[in-house]
């Protein structure tokens, strides 16, 4: 039995007069107009606790797109239960027989809710639609064949020296307990591949989604539930993050947590799991994606047009609300001049609205709490000796929560905005004098706790390995010539390390092994 070779999911257009288009604006408007009452889904029955979250549109947030049911400690038990109860079957049902209902998932998602589950996305995330098709699209079908792939070949082991007279192999087994999933608001790509990955190798999960982002978690689950996932393998329990979370990594079943959100929250989870560790049979597995302070370094023999494409794409593509967005660029005093009249004369063009308008390449941030933290960071740097705004800087949250791209440029290479995650369409700028390129990289390197992602441009190859060498471990995604977003599974395993999170790079082998533990077997003949 083989699991097809994968190949990327083709991306639409979206076109204008396309006929992807009218079906995608169909499924848009019908879900802005048909209110969603989301229940707790646990052992496959909806449960209702009558204590409800909002799901709103970000741009336009007077508009209740859903209510959810949140969950106590009460439904968290019941999923407990009903996660330890599937996991046997789960894990004795053959490999092939689990990997079918994924990529039939695949299938149904990009034949018959694609433009359901991007609609979902761009309403509850606002997201434009190109944005969505990446993510709510291409990515997640692509995590879920090339995982069901690269699974396979886990499975397909090197064979063991077995000497005469015995027989010596291993076997991998799913982890002995659940498996806990807690995804960020930002990628339902990312919510759909972190309880799918575990939930594949042979476990089950608890899946707690983000408050903002339970509207499109909830397709992905009918999604799963009509590819034929059975009951209990995956409850999903949306609600409050710290009171979830702590109730369940008390369970003394938990076998593992596959997070992806901010590094705060990620230690937190840690010590929680440290303190309890007397508590578990095992040592628990944790694969942490975290935040990101992603930068672009540029060289003065760097091509300029390129550099601006990539500072605009990957600074305020999404708002800025992506792990891996470029939040401050070192630029050389030699290019500087032409790299801003290249920004000033793409950012003149760029439209700021409602998602609807297909036309609008900004859309909101994600929430009154986001929005406040973004606009403070810039009015804070309005305010600074060592910063001025070059560019934007307007915040309105009259209708949604917009934030117009905005570059800082400062003197100081530690100012906060050069240095904190700010996680919005803020992008920092440090002037250095084009002599001292080697020890401005230094400086890059030394002065973040991150290491998610990063690129250098230059033209000069001499430039490009130095950059590579001194630059090893700031970014686990670094990219030469290119914008540091965008990875696509299969082409770029996505993760980074230091405060970044665990590097078990997503949609690769290297993730699906932290979900299972091997056992060696020897027989004597
Ligand atoms: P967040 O940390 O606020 O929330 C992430 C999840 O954790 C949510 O489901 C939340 O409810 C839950 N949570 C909150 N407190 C908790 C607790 N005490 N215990 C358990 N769960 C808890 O992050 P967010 O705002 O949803 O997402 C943005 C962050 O995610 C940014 O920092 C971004 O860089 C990061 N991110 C990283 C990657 C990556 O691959 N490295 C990808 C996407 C997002
Ligand atoms: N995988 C996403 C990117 O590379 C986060 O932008």
């Amino acid at each position: 039995i083989t699991v097809p070779v994968p190949k990327n999911e083709q991306l639409n257009s979206y076109a204008p007069g396309s006929c992807e288009r009218e079906k995608l604006k169909k499924a848009l408007s019908e879900l802005h107009n048909d209110f969603v009452e989301i229940p707790a889904i646990i052992n496959g029955k909806e449960v209702k606790t009558g204590n409800f979250g909002n799901c709103i549109e970000p741009h336009n947030h007077q508009h209740i797109l859903a209510q959810y049911h949140k969950v106590n400690k009460q439904e968290i038990d019941l999923a407990v239960e009903a996660a330890m109860k599937a996991r046997i079957d789960w894990e004795e049902m053959p490999f092939y027989h689990r990997s079918a209902i994924f990529l039939k998932a695949a299938e149904l998602l990009s034949t018959k809710y694609r433009f359901l589950l991007n609609s979902a996305t761009m309403l509850g995330q606002s997201k434009n639609a190109y944005q969505a098709e990446i993510d709510s699209a291409c990515e997640l079908i692509d995590f879920w064949r090339f995982n069901a792939y690269y699974a396979q070949k886990i499975y397909e082991q090197q064979p063991l020296v077995s000497p005469k007279g015995e027989w010596n192999f291993s076997e991998y087994r799913a982890l002995e307990g659940f498996i806990f999933a807690i995804t960020p608001f930002n990628f339902t790509s990312i919510a759909g591949n972190l309880p799918t990955a575990p939930a594949l190798m042979g476990n089950t999960v608890i899946w707690k989604p983000a408050g903002t982002a339970v509207y499109s978690g909830y397709f992905v689950m009918k999604i799963l539930k009509e590819a034929g996932l059975p009951d209990g393998v995956i409850n999903f329990i949306p609600g409050s993050g710290a009171e979830i979370g702590n109730f369940v990594i008390d369970s003394p079943y938990l076998a593992g947590i596959h997070f992806t959100g901010s590094t705060k929250v990620f230690n937190d989870i840690w010590k929680r799991t440290a303190n309890n560790i007397h508590l578990y049979k095992s040592y628990p597995r944790i694969v942490g994606e975290t935040g990101g302070k992603d930068f672009i370094f540029a060289h003065t023999s760097a091509d300029v047009k390129s550099l601006a494409v990539a500072c605009l794409r990957g600074a305020f593509e999404f708002q800025g609300q992506k792990c891996s967005a470029a939040s401050r660029l070192y630029i050389p005093d030699t290019i500087y001049d032409e790299w801003f009249k290249e920004m000033v004369e793409m950012l003149e063009t760029v439209k700021m609205g409602d998602v609807m308008d297909f036309s609008n390449f900004i859309n909101a941030v994600i929430d009154k709490e986001s929005f406040d933290r973004i606009k403070n960071y810039i009015d804070y740097a309005k305010n600074s000796p060592v910063a001025e705004i070059i560019w934007g800087g307007n915040c309105d949250d009259s209708v949604g929560y917009f934030i117009q791209p905005t570059l800082i440029k400062t003197t100081d290479p530690m100012f906060c905005t050069m240095q904190e995650e700010i996680f919005g369409p803020v992008l920092t700028v440090y002037v250095y004098p084009e002599k001292d390129f080697s020890k401005t990289l230094d400086l890059c390197d030394k002065t973040s706790p991150y290491g998610l992602t990063g690129s250098i441009f230059a033209q000069d190859r001499k430039a490009i390995l130095e950059a590579n060498n001194v630059l090893r471990h700031s970014a686990g995604n670094f990219y030469i010539n290119d914008k540091p977003t965008g990875a696509v599974v299969g082409q770029q395993p996505f993760g980074g390390g230091r405060s970044s999170g665990t590097n078990d790079k997503a949609g690769s082998a290297l993730n699906l092994q932290r979900w299972i533990s091997a056992r060696s077997i020897k027989e004597n003949f």
